[in-house]
């Protein structure tokens, strides 16, 4: 049997004049057993036809994102989540672009933003374009954010000029796609997988309060909603979740295992607990980095005349940084360990801090937002970040702009699956 065999493949086309080879590609792809579904964009209609790819692949061909009755058959979501691999052939300069960018302005590319299995494109241009900075730096963009890019091919182009630009012949793709396979043997099985399913995800949320006498206590503004964002797209993506959660007024999210804690040492007793059976370790909460030095055991009373009060504080442990230090000594000595996800909350120099809290924390990813910006950051329901991580012997980055926390919460666990799946080796899933 070919290693293709029962695959889900949504093979993307994009408008350039090599897309009538995506008609050979999807032959062979049948012909290997794959299950195919076709995705075109608006460019790639006026070169090939649906009605063509429909016959070859067997199924209906979705070219609309606001399409009532593609969405009432197999929706953009559900459709998303059935692909194991999405390949794009042939990718255009634009569409590259576009996904660099992280646009989903049509079907194809909120289809990509919308996957975390294995990404693949066959870029197709002319060569000037394909030379061009701009092009190149989306390649390398794309490379970085797990995509495969397989050629382009040099030679003579549909265009009359020579040079490196061409779209690989639909057999090497073909060849190229089964050489991956081989080479993840451990596919996740087809069907309706969520990215998340199996995985234990806990995560920490809201502020901690830190208490100054049995009526007060030092705290923040931490409200809980990105933390509950994520706890809720984490179940979404089918995932176990673990809520550690510092006092808020947030009702739990629907199946969301919720440990209430008010301090944080609480809280670090609560995260420690959890580092057996976690996957992935999200710090999303607010810890207070001090403490009263002593919580007064009778309310703290005025004193006649008394101006000032001095309050001595005492440092509080860095819960993730901890449990960042635990997770690393497992994986040196080869045992399971989480992947370790913190956020950096700043008002300045936001990226900068936050690379020095990656590395500094020896976190797996950071999520940096700037929490002087008004309407975003603590308490609102929309956020921007940049997401920071280790590729290789440099910090890659991804901006997201502002966007509702559920949005943000999504993206953020994305990219923590696919570096999750990434460090345990466990499929095409990696390639995100
Ligand atoms: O709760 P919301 O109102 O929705 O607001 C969301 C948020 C702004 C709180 C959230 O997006 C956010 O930025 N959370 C992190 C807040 C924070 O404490 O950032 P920090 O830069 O001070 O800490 C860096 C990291 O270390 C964080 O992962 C934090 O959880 C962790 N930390 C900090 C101190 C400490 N003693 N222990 C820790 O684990």
């Amino acid at each position: 049997m070919h290693s293709l065999a029962g695959r889900h493949i949504l093979l993307g086309i994009s408008g350039g004049i090599a897309a009538y080879k995506a008609a050979i590609l999807t032959r062979l792809l049948k012909k290997a057993g794959c299950d195919v579904r076709v995705a075109m964009t608006e460019g790639a209609q006026a070169f090939i036809t649906p009605l063509t790819l429909q016959a070859l692949s067997g199924n209906p061909v979705h070219t609309s994102l606001l399409d009532p009755e593609a969405e009432a058959g197999m929706g953009h979501i559900e459709l998303a989540r059935w692909a194991e691999v999405i390949l794009i052939a042939p990718a255009t300069a634009d569409l590259m672009a576009r996904l660099a960018h992280g646009h989903a302005d049509d079907l194809l590319t909120t289809l990509c933003l919308a996957n975390s299995a294995c990404w693949v494109m066959a870029p197709a241009m002319n060569q000037a374009m394909w030379a061009h900075p701009a092009t190149q730096r989306n390649a390398r963009q794309l490379e970085s954010d797990g995509w495969t890019l397989l050629g382009p091919d040099s030679g003579e182009q549909a265009c009359g000029d020579v040079g490196a630009g061409r779209m690989l012949e639909p057999e090497a793709i073909f060849s190229a796609l089964s050489t991956l396979m081989d080479e993840l043997p451990a596919l996740a099985p087809a069907g309706n997988v969520l990215p998340a399913a199996g995985l234990t995800v806990t995560i920490t949320a809201g502020p901690t309060r830190e208490a100054l006498d049995p009526v007060r206590y030092l705290s923040n503004h931490s409200s809980g909603k990105m933390g509950y964002a994520l706890a809720t797209e984490a179940i979404a993506l089918g995932a176990k979740v673990r809520l550690i959660s510092g006092p808020v007024a947030l009702p739990t999210p629907e199946g969301v295992e919720r440990i209430d804690v008010e301090s944080a040492l609480e809280m670090q007793t609560a995260a420690e607990g959890a580092l057996d059976d976690s996957d992935i370790f999200i710090g999303c909460a607010a810890v207070a980095d001090f403490r009263p030095a002593e919580i007064a055991t009778h309310k703290l009373k005025k004193q006649a005349g008394e101006a000032q009060m001095h309050v001595v504080l005492t440092r509080n442990p860095d819960i993730i940084a901890g449990i960042a230090s635990h997770s690393h000594e497992r994986r040196m000595a080869g045992q399971p360990s989480p992947l370790v996800v913190g956020f950096a909350a700043e008002t300045r120099d936001v990226i900068c801090y936050a690379r020095d809290k990656l590395t500094r924390k020896r976190l797996d990813m950071i999520v940096a937002n700037d929490v002087s910006t008004p309407g975003l950051g603590f308490g609102s329901d929309s956020n921007a970040a940049t997401l920071l991580w280790h590729e290789h012997d440099t910090i890659a980055q991804q901006a997201i702009d502002a966007c509702p926390k559920l949005a943000l919460a999504r993206e953020i666990l994305l990219r923590a699956l696919t570096l999750h799946h990434r460090k345990t080796d466990i499929g095409p899933r990696k390639r995100r």
